[in-house]
Protein backbone atom coordinates (compact mmCIF):
# COMPACT_ATOMS: atom_id res chain seq x y z
CA UNK A 1 0.00 0.00 0.00
CA UNK A 2 1.64 3.14 -1.26
CA UNK A 3 1.25 6.39 0.65
CA UNK A 4 -1.57 8.81 -0.46
CA UNK A 5 -0.99 11.73 -2.22
CA UNK A 6 -2.25 15.02 -3.28
CA UNK A 7 -3.75 13.33 -6.40
CA UNK A 8 -5.16 10.92 -4.65
CA UNK A 9 -6.54 13.28 -2.29
CA UNK A 10 -8.47 15.07 -5.35
CA UNK A 11 -9.91 11.99 -6.75
CA UNK A 12 -11.83 11.25 -3.12
CA UNK A 13 -13.50 14.58 -3.47
CA UNK A 14 -13.97 14.32 -7.35
CA UNK A 15 -15.67 10.77 -6.78
CA UNK A 16 -17.54 12.24 -3.65
CA UNK A 17 -15.97 10.28 -1.01
CA UNK A 18 -15.33 12.49 1.94
CA UNK A 19 -11.67 13.01 3.36
CA UNK A 20 -11.22 11.81 6.73
CA UNK A 21 -8.60 14.11 8.06
CA UNK A 22 -7.43 14.19 11.88
CA UNK A 23 -3.94 15.75 13.66
CA UNK A 24 -1.02 13.22 15.40
CA UNK A 25 1.81 14.71 17.18
CA UNK A 26 3.70 11.40 18.33
CA UNK A 27 4.61 8.14 16.25
CA UNK A 28 2.04 5.77 18.32
CA UNK A 29 -0.82 8.20 17.85
CA UNK A 30 0.27 8.78 14.24
CA UNK A 31 0.43 4.60 13.80
CA UNK A 32 -2.77 4.10 15.04
CA UNK A 33 -4.46 6.79 12.90
CA UNK A 34 -2.70 5.23 9.95
CA UNK A 35 -4.05 1.68 10.56
CA UNK A 36 -7.43 2.60 10.87
CA UNK A 37 -7.16 4.10 7.52
CA UNK A 38 -6.90 7.92 8.29
CA UNK A 39 -6.62 10.05 4.99
CA UNK A 40 -4.45 12.58 5.97
CA UNK A 41 -2.71 13.42 9.36
CA UNK A 42 -1.90 16.88 9.94
CA UNK A 43 1.30 17.65 12.14
CA UNK A 44 -0.65 20.99 13.65
CA UNK A 45 0.42 23.29 15.53
CA UNK A 46 -1.92 22.94 17.71
CA UNK A 47 0.63 20.97 19.03
CA UNK A 48 1.16 24.36 21.66
CA UNK A 49 -1.77 24.30 23.39
CA UNK A 50 -2.60 20.10 22.93
CA UNK A 51 0.68 18.91 23.78
CA UNK A 52 3.12 21.17 25.21
CA UNK A 53 0.56 23.68 27.14
CA UNK A 54 0.92 26.93 26.02
CA UNK A 55 -1.90 29.17 25.93
CA UNK A 56 -2.08 29.67 22.43
CA UNK A 57 -0.32 28.32 19.00
CA UNK A 58 1.96 31.60 18.69
CA UNK A 59 4.68 30.11 20.70
CA UNK A 60 5.10 27.21 18.65
CA UNK A 61 8.48 26.55 16.63
CA UNK A 62 9.82 25.51 13.45
CA UNK A 63 12.36 23.16 15.97
CA UNK A 64 8.80 21.62 17.40
CA UNK A 65 7.18 21.22 13.96
CA UNK A 66 10.20 19.35 12.59
CA UNK A 67 10.87 17.28 16.04
CA UNK A 68 7.10 15.74 16.05
CA UNK A 69 6.63 16.02 11.97
CA UNK A 70 9.51 13.57 11.88
CA UNK A 71 7.94 11.10 14.51
CA UNK A 72 4.58 11.24 13.32
CA UNK A 73 6.06 10.67 9.87
CA UNK A 74 8.06 7.34 10.85
CA UNK A 75 4.97 5.95 12.42
CA UNK A 76 2.95 5.88 9.03
CA UNK A 77 3.02 3.98 5.96
CA UNK A 78 -0.28 5.43 4.17
CA UNK A 79 -1.77 8.77 4.89
CA UNK A 80 -0.61 11.67 3.76
CA UNK A 81 1.50 13.74 6.44
CA UNK A 82 0.63 17.67 6.04
CA UNK A 83 3.32 19.76 8.65
CA UNK A 84 1.53 23.31 9.39
CA UNK A 85 4.10 26.23 9.34
CA UNK A 86 3.63 27.86 12.86
CA UNK A 87 3.47 31.67 13.71
CA UNK A 88 6.43 33.80 12.07
CA UNK A 89 7.84 31.54 9.78
CA UNK A 90 5.57 32.09 6.57
CA UNK A 91 5.93 35.73 6.60
CA UNK A 92 6.86 36.65 3.01
CA UNK A 93 7.36 33.81 0.57
CA UNK A 94 11.27 33.52 0.59
CA UNK A 95 10.51 32.94 4.16
CA UNK A 96 8.26 30.24 3.93
CA UNK A 97 10.01 29.07 1.15
CA UNK A 98 13.18 28.17 3.71
CA UNK A 99 10.59 26.80 6.42
CA UNK A 100 8.76 24.40 4.07
CA UNK A 101 12.18 23.20 2.47
CA UNK A 102 13.68 22.75 5.92
CA UNK A 103 10.41 20.71 6.78
CA UNK A 104 10.21 18.29 3.82
CA UNK A 105 13.73 17.48 4.06
CA UNK A 106 14.03 16.87 7.66
CA UNK A 107 10.99 15.18 8.36
CA UNK A 108 9.21 13.82 5.34
CA UNK A 109 6.15 15.24 5.37
CA UNK A 110 4.72 15.71 2.14
CA UNK A 111 3.13 18.87 2.21
CA UNK A 112 2.41 21.79 4.53
CA UNK A 113 -0.38 24.17 5.43
CA UNK A 114 -0.05 28.11 6.20
CA UNK A 115 -2.64 30.28 7.97
CA UNK A 116 -3.78 33.20 5.72
CA UNK A 117 -6.28 35.07 3.72
CA UNK A 118 -5.27 36.54 0.53
CA UNK A 119 -2.10 37.99 1.46
CA UNK A 120 -1.27 34.00 1.77
CA UNK A 121 -1.27 33.66 -2.43
CA UNK A 122 1.58 34.95 -3.53
CA UNK A 123 3.85 32.61 -1.04
CA UNK A 124 1.55 29.95 -2.01
CA UNK A 125 2.29 30.26 -5.66
CA UNK A 126 6.07 30.50 -4.68
CA UNK A 127 6.36 26.92 -2.98
CA UNK A 128 4.28 25.37 -5.76
CA UNK A 129 6.70 26.66 -8.44
CA UNK A 130 9.27 24.54 -6.31
CA UNK A 131 7.20 21.84 -6.06
CA UNK A 132 5.84 21.93 -2.44
CA UNK A 133 2.03 21.39 -2.59
CA UNK A 134 0.14 23.99 0.21
CA UNK A 135 -3.21 23.23 1.97
CA UNK A 136 -4.74 26.46 2.85
CA UNK A 137 -6.19 27.90 6.11
CA UNK A 138 -9.21 30.61 6.22
CA UNK A 139 -11.95 31.64 8.67
CA UNK A 140 -10.85 31.44 12.26
CA UNK A 141 -7.15 31.35 12.16
CA UNK A 142 -5.88 30.75 15.68
CA UNK A 143 -2.21 32.53 15.04
CA UNK A 144 -3.82 35.88 14.23
CA UNK A 145 -5.86 35.05 17.84
CA UNK A 146 -4.47 38.42 18.97
CA UNK A 147 -5.63 40.65 15.65
CA UNK A 148 -8.90 38.65 15.56
CA UNK A 149 -9.33 39.03 19.20
CA UNK A 150 -10.61 35.88 20.17
CA UNK A 151 -11.86 32.07 18.67
CA UNK A 152 -14.95 32.89 17.29
CA UNK A 153 -17.32 31.60 13.94
CA UNK A 154 -16.48 33.75 10.94
CA UNK A 155 -18.74 34.53 7.90
CA UNK A 156 -21.78 35.63 9.98
CA UNK A 157 -22.48 38.74 7.98
CA UNK A 158 -22.90 39.42 4.33
CA UNK A 159 -19.43 41.73 4.00
CA UNK A 160 -17.45 39.08 5.89
CA UNK A 161 -19.33 36.07 3.64
CA UNK A 162 -18.03 37.76 0.64
CA UNK A 163 -14.86 38.03 1.40
CA UNK A 164 -14.44 34.48 2.62
CA UNK A 165 -15.71 33.54 -0.46
CA UNK A 166 -13.35 35.46 -2.59
CA UNK A 167 -10.08 34.68 -0.32
CA UNK A 168 -10.68 30.96 -0.97
CA UNK A 169 -10.72 31.36 -4.42
CA UNK A 170 -7.96 33.49 -5.07
CA UNK A 171 -5.82 31.01 -2.83
CA UNK A 172 -7.48 27.93 -4.77
CA UNK A 173 -6.58 30.49 -8.01
CA UNK A 174 -2.74 30.64 -6.34
CA UNK A 175 -2.05 27.29 -6.43
CA UNK A 176 -3.17 25.86 -2.62
CA UNK A 177 -4.37 21.88 -3.02
CA UNK A 178 -6.84 21.84 -0.48
CA UNK A 179 -8.63 24.64 2.38
CA UNK A 180 -9.22 23.97 5.50
CA UNK A 181 -12.45 26.13 6.00
CA UNK A 182 -12.34 26.46 10.29
CA UNK A 183 -15.66 27.49 12.60
CA UNK A 184 -16.87 29.37 9.00
CA UNK A 185 -20.78 29.10 9.36
CA UNK A 186 -22.32 26.18 7.84
CA UNK A 187 -23.78 27.58 4.83
CA UNK A 188 -21.56 29.80 4.00
CA UNK A 189 -19.05 26.41 3.88
CA UNK A 190 -21.43 24.34 2.03
CA UNK A 191 -21.42 27.36 -0.76
CA UNK A 192 -17.36 27.76 -0.66
CA UNK A 193 -17.45 23.96 -1.07
CA UNK A 194 -19.75 23.71 -3.94
CA UNK A 195 -17.66 27.25 -5.80
CA UNK A 196 -14.33 25.29 -5.14
CA UNK A 197 -12.45 22.74 -7.32
CA UNK A 198 -10.11 21.65 -4.51
CA UNK A 199 -10.91 19.70 -1.14
CA UNK A 200 -12.62 21.80 1.31
CA UNK A 201 -11.44 20.57 4.57
CA UNK A 202 -13.93 21.58 7.35
CA UNK A 203 -13.55 22.10 11.36
CA UNK A 204 -16.65 23.62 12.96
CA UNK A 205 -17.92 24.51 9.60
CA UNK A 206 -20.58 21.89 9.67
CA UNK A 207 -21.56 18.61 7.17
CA UNK A 208 -20.96 19.79 3.74
CA UNK A 209 -17.20 19.92 3.37
CA UNK A 210 -15.11 17.74 0.91
CA UNK A 211 -13.87 16.22 4.29
CA UNK A 212 -13.28 16.73 8.33
CA UNK A 213 -10.72 17.49 10.84
CA UNK A 214 -10.57 17.10 14.04
CA UNK A 215 -7.67 17.43 16.71
CA UNK A 216 -6.85 13.80 17.57
CA UNK A 217 -7.16 14.48 21.41
CA UNK A 218 -10.48 15.84 21.21
CA UNK A 219 -12.15 13.11 18.92
CA UNK A 220 -10.50 10.41 21.86
CA UNK A 221 -10.91 12.33 24.87
CA UNK A 222 -7.39 12.70 25.65
CA UNK A 223 -7.95 16.43 27.05
CA UNK A 224 -8.47 18.27 30.46
CA UNK A 225 -10.58 20.93 29.03
CA UNK A 226 -13.66 20.49 27.52
CA UNK A 227 -13.29 20.33 23.78
CA UNK A 228 -15.02 22.69 21.27
CA UNK A 229 -19.13 22.22 21.07
CA UNK A 230 -19.12 21.21 17.78
CA UNK A 231 -16.81 18.08 18.45
CA UNK A 232 -18.73 14.63 19.31
CA UNK A 233 -16.01 12.66 21.05
CA UNK A 234 -15.99 9.10 20.02
CA UNK A 235 -13.98 8.02 23.75
CA UNK A 236 -12.59 8.87 26.80
CA UNK A 237 -8.75 7.82 27.27
CA UNK A 238 -8.38 10.70 30.01
CA UNK A 239 -10.59 8.64 32.17
CA UNK A 240 -9.03 5.25 30.99
CA UNK A 241 -5.50 6.68 31.75
CA UNK A 242 -6.67 7.67 35.11
CA UNK A 243 -7.85 4.45 36.27
CA UNK A 244 -5.13 2.73 35.23
CA UNK A 245 -2.83 4.89 36.97
CA UNK A 246 -5.05 5.60 40.01
CA UNK A 247 -5.02 1.22 40.00
CA UNK A 248 -1.23 1.58 39.81
CA UNK A 249 -0.88 4.01 43.09
CA UNK A 250 -3.33 1.67 44.65
CA UNK A 251 -0.98 -1.28 44.30
CA UNK A 252 1.92 0.12 44.84
CA UNK A 253 0.60 1.81 48.09
CA UNK A 254 -0.60 -1.72 49.42
CA UNK A 255 1.95 -4.18 48.31
CA UNK A 256 3.33 -5.52 51.07
CA UNK A 257 6.69 -6.09 50.36
CA UNK A 258 6.92 -8.82 47.84
CA UNK A 259 7.05 -6.99 44.49
CA UNK A 260 4.26 -7.95 42.58
CA UNK A 261 4.85 -6.29 38.91
CA UNK A 262 1.67 -5.86 37.14
CA UNK A 263 3.17 -6.07 33.74
CA UNK A 264 5.70 -8.87 33.55
CA UNK A 265 5.72 -10.85 29.98
O1 LIG B 1 -3.25 22.96 14.25
C1 LIG B 1 -4.33 22.36 14.00
O2 LIG B 1 -4.73 21.40 14.69
C2 LIG B 1 -5.11 22.81 12.84
C3 LIG B 1 -6.40 22.10 12.53
C4 LIG B 1 -7.40 22.25 13.62
C5 LIG B 1 -6.95 22.49 11.22
O3 LIG B 1 -4.69 23.69 12.16
NA1 LIG C 1 -2.86 24.76 12.96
Amino acid sequence: QARLTIRNIQALRDGGERIAMLTAYDNVTAAVLDQAGIDIILVGDSLGNVVLGHPTTLSVTLDDMIRHGAAVHRGTARALIICDLPFGTATDPETALRSAITVLQQTGCQAVKIEGGAPAAPTITRLREQGIPVMAHIGLMPQAVHQLGGYYVHGKNAESAERLMETALALQHAGAFAIVLECIVPDLAAEITRRLTIPTIGIGSGAACSGQVLVVNDLIGLNIERPPSFVVPRADVAAVIREAACAYVAEVKNASGQSKETQVD
